[in-house]
């Protein structure tokens, strides 16, 4: 499958396009996960996103879609893909389009998962997530625990808070989101690719994707 989640901070993007994976090999592509890992790790692209996304605001288009070209084009994207967090913009939508069109590649379908303010707010507030890079296994204290001792059940690395789960990142992050996010939803509609699913288990958010991609 080739698949774009939308979704605003909180709304299950990360776990529905791991539990994706599983089905069919597409691989997830989740731009927070690369960006996390280079300021994990102090790379050059890490050191210039570092700050934009301690302070919840989008890391500057031109550096993502330099990630994204360069992502896409590697073989493991060849069976499938599920963009989590990407595109973010209205410009990094236009840049994909192109992108997809020169790799002769089309979206299957824009998934928008559409959940309450208040049930994002009590997610992000109780999501840990693993801190080892190449992991980032996501929990949550209340529906999906850690161990008792906070490790991860795949990799047995500590589990975190993440650096951007302060209330004024998580203010910031939503508030960037209805400006610059919520109007792809509009653009995918008039492409006529969008599926908007409403809040439910993440096992029947993943029934309705698989659903949606066999019409
Ligand atoms: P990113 O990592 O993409 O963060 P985000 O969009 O804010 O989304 P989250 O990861 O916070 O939430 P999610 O929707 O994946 O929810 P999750 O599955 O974890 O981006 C971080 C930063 O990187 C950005 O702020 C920006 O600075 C930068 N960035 C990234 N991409 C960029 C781009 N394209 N352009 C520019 N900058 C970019 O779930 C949340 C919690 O809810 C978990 O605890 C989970 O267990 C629980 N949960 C999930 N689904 C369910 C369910 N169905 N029922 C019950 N609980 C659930």
């Amino acid at each position: 499958m080739r698949i774009v989640l939308l979704g605003a901070p909180g709304a299950g993007k990360g776990t529905i396009a791991k539990l994706l994976t599983d089905y069919d090999g597409s691989v997830q592509i989740s731009t927070g996960d690369i960006l996390r890992g280079a300021v994990k790790a102090q790379t050059e692209l890490g050191k210039k996103a570092q700050g934009y996304m301690e302070r919840g605001e989008l890391v500057p288009d031109d550096l993502i879609m330099e990630i994204m070209e360069a992502r896409l084009k590697e073989p493991d994207c060849e069976k499938g893909f599920i963009l989590d967090g990407f595109p973010r913009t209205i410009p990094q939508a236009e840049a994909l389009k192109k992108l997809l069109e020169k790799l002769n590649l089309k979206l299957d379908k824009v998934i928008n998962l559409d959940v309450p303010k208040d049930v994002i707010l009590d997610r992000l507030t109780t999501r840990r997530t693993c801190s080892n890079p190449d992991c980032q296994e996501i929990y949550n204290i209340k529906s999906k625990p850690p161990t008792p001792d906070g490790k991860c059940l795949k990799c047995g690395s500590p589990v975190v808070q993440r650096a951007d789960e302060t209330v004024e990142a998580i203010t910031k992050r939503l508030e960037t989101y209805n400006e610059k996010t919520a109007p792809l939803i509009e653009y995918y509609e008039k492409e006529g690719l969008l599926k908007t699913i409403s809040s439910l288990s993440s096992e029947e958010i993943v029934e309705k994707i698989k659903e949606s991609i066999k019409q």
